[in-house]
């Protein structure tokens, strides 16, 4: 019999500060609840259950809504506040929605960018200034964070994510619920945030948006639930129930992850909307037959709000009256709605304050955090002789592509209520940076189509130029919901265009405005020096001047591999090793007979103008009980004459388990800044509790067993030890 150590389950996949829930026991908010409960009708049930993205006043005014969505502005929120508030007969307040992604009015870094900060403290700034925006506008509620592990880059929507890493995902889910609910509901400036899209929406089959999903329950669990589970540990009011289906039987209505899991393992007490329609969806995946079996589907999995789609409000009732639905299910649901609208204090203060939309939206330091945060997302993936940065003694700069000029695609997919004219375009901050007369500007083509006419004078313009900065991409719309691609290169003519600047001999540099990787393998190697600042939000400009000049150190390493080819993906660092692992010289191996299996850039990788070294790599012991933990530390030195910025990662791998285990699995992270010739000993803990896996039974054990860990600077490389964990 193999040995496993026990550990209490509730102990485990939660690492991290534990907040208290929003929605956590309260008698006298439960006392509240029930006493308005029980003077509702059927009807003004289900309409605290329904959620429109249009006002309707009349359905406000009859009970018969609970929420909108999309409904912005302080003056048109407190309208239809004042008429669900005042007109209607329980005056229970209405609850506003909105998508405030990476921002509401500043737009920051697109959630994939800004991971690639690895650093949660900002991406919990950032949040919460996103609140403080929203909530000026009337907005209590945010469909934010997405946390879904996105492995497949054909998936638009992995911009709008953390990347490929549980771990990470997990660490990002916290600090953005903190940030946006921030440390109590109550705070006029906190929204309650949702945690999205839950389950396992970004494991759509081929990376086609709301596609099936089928994974093993094994797999569910160890990749792509823990960020879910992080934002229920750390307080998230409300979850939304996906698109896919899951396994054969559709997120939102699966019972297992929507009841089992998250509410009877978890302790789950906030609510779950359903995505937009996603209940009438239920007829299309074919598990329903008409809008009342999907109601019936829905609230018995656990759905409690239904997004736009008068499913609920138009079959709850009638289907209680019928019995086919018990009453005290619909309570239920009713429950945790009126739980978090009493969190939120709308029955005291249900209005938003007019004078302070005036004020708080683009504020000064709201701009000042996202050009920190822009200039923290970067990546430096290339720098051949050091090419970068550049000096500001330079003569004449050609900046050169269709993204050079852009403002627009720089808010990326879910732009809030940001205005194009807000965003510092790469140009102007250039501009800004050495000054106007040194830059000259030619297009060269567009983001998209055939048309080479204008590469001649991009030529021309690199030939009469110092240097050349070529700025190529997709556009915001490229990727984000319903954004899927099968060509992952740069679209349309975009690297003819970096092939016949590059071919003119002058220093070139590729700045990258990308929502997801692409597949670069002639950039990656013929361009001497590559920037990945995917879509930096207003202050990007500003902020990818600062690091082409040197007042910027770039810092970021990647959170998702990106492929050399489309016929890689899925791809990222966590693999299984398989039977068979690749080998250059044995071809029944798991490898490409056409390509390398390793990634053109792995996870966890990123430059910087100084440079590190890793020495000293100590463990506090060689053996760990299953029920301790052991210290590991490294020394890192920055060996340049330039201060920066150093992400060190922590990876260990189960080399024998009674089930199989990830190469690599990352286990921590810190980031560091380091003075020229400072040396800091960056120091882990390592816990046994967080070395399990699933077993054969879909049990969360930890076995003993030889590991391996490494302190490292990306997923590939670093230093390594080993251990072993053990019974006693
Ligand atoms: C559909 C998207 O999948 C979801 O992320 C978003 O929150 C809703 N629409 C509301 O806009």
């Amino acid at each position: 019999m193999r040995a496993f150590c026990n550990l209490a389950l509730a102990t485990l996949l939660s690492s991290g500060l534990v907040f208290a829930s929003p929605a956590a026991t309260d008698t006298d908010t439960d006392r509240k609840v029930a006493a308005l409960l029980a003077k509702m009708t059927l009807e003004e049930k289900a309409g605290q259950l329904t959620q429109y993205a249009s006002p309707k006043e009349q359905l406000a005014r009859e009970g018969r809504v609970g929420s909108f969505l999309n409904v912005v502005g302080a003056d048109k929120v407190n309208a239809l506040q004042k008429v669900a508030v005042e007109q209607s007969r329980l005056g229970v307040p209405l609850i506003f929605a909105y998508d405030v992604i990476h921002g509401y009015r500043t737009i920051f870094p697109i959630p994939l960018a800004e991971a690639c900060s690895w650093d949660p403290d900002l991406a919990e700034q950032t949040a919460a200034v996103a609140a403080k925006e929203a909530t000026a506008a009337g907005i209590r509620w945010t469909f934010a964070p997405m946390v879904d592990i996105a492995r497949d880059s054909r998936w638009g929507r992995i911009a709008e994510g953390s990347g490929e890493d549980p771990f990470l995902g997990a660490a990002f889910a916290r600090a953005r619920v903190r940030g946006f609910q921030g440390a109590s509901l109550k705070e006029p400036t906190s929204v309650v945030a949702c945690a999205k899209h839950y389950a396992a929406y970004g494991a759509a089959e081929a990376g086609r948006d709301y596609n099936t999903v089928d994974i093993s329950v094994k797999t569910l669990r160890e990749v792509y639930l823990p960020p879910f589970k992080a934002a229920v540990d750390a307080g998230v009011g409300t979850l939304m129930s996906a698109f896919n289906d899951l396994n054969g039987t559709p997120a939102s209505a699966n019972r297992f992850t929507l009841t089992e899991v998250l509410r009877n393992e978890w302790g789950f007490r906030g609510f779950v909307v359903s995505d937009w329609r996603a209940i009438a969806e239920l007829m299309v995946h074919g598990i329903a037959a008409t809008p009342a079996q999907a109601a019936e589907r829905a609230l018995h999995a656990g759905v409690d709000m239904d997004m736009e789609g008068s499913i609920y409000l138009q079959n709850l009732p009638q289907l209680v009256r019928e019995g086919k639905i018990p009453e005290s299910a619909l309570d239920e649901a009713v429950r945790r709605i009126l739980r978090i609208k009493f969190a939120l204090g709308l029955f005291e203060h249900p209005y938003a304050d007019p004078d302070r939309e005036k004020s708080a939206l683009l504020a000064n330091e709201h701009r000042q955090l996202a050009r920190e945060a822009a200039r923290k997302s970067i990546v430096l993936l290339k720098n051949d002789q050091n090419l970068l940065p550049l000096s500001k003694a330079v003569n004449s700069v050609a900046v050169i592509g269709p993204l050079a000029d852009s403002r627009s695609d720089l808010l990326g997919c879910w732009p809030g209520q940001g205005h194009a004219e807000d965003v510092v375009s790469m140009l102007e901050g250039l501009k800004g940076k050495i000054g106007p007369e040194k830059i000259h500007f030619a297009k060269g083509c567009n983001i998209q189509g055939n048309d080479d006419s204008g590469f001649a004078d991009a030529v021309k313009l690199a030939q009469e130029s110092d240097v050349a900065i070529v700025v190529l991409g997709e556009s915001a719309g490229m990727s984000g919901e319903a954004a899927s691609r099968v060509f992952l290169g740069l679209p349309g003519v975009q690297e003819d265009l970096l092939k016949a600047v590059h071919a003119t001999g002058k220093p070139i540099i590729l700045v990258l405005m990308n929502g997801r990787p692409l597949t670069i393998p002639w950039a990656a190697q013929h361009v001497p020096a590559i920037l990945e600042t995917w879509q930096l939000g207003v202050e990007a400009g500003n902020a990818i001047a600062d690091t082409l000049f040197g007042d910027c150190n770039p810092g970021g390493k990647l959170t998702t591999s990106f492929p050399r080819s489309v016929g890689q993906v899925p791809i990222y660092y966590g693999h299984k090793n398989t039977g068979r692992p690749p080998s250059d010289t044995d071809k029944y191996t798991s490898r490409y007979l056409d390509s390398s299996h390793t990634p053109l850039f792995p996870f966890g990788f990123g430059l910087s103008y100084s440079q590190f070294e890793y020495r000293n790599l100590k463990l506090s012991a060689d053996k760990m009980r299953c029920d301790g933990s052991i210290k590991v530390s490294a020394d890192v030195t920055n060996v340049s004459l330039r201060e920066g910025d150093e992400i060190v990662q922590l990876y260990i791998r189960g080399l024998v388990a009674s089930t199989t285990r990830p190469v690599k699995e990352l286990k921590g992270f810190q980031r560091i800044s380091l003075r020229p010739g400072q040396t800091r000993t960056v120091e882990f803990t390592l816990a046994a509790q967080d070395l399990g896996c699933y077993d054969e039974n879909l049990k969360y054990v930890v076995e003993p067993g030889p590991f391996k860990v490494w302190v490292a600077p990306n997923s590939v490389s670093g230093l390594e030890a080993g251990f072993e964990l053990v019974d006693k």
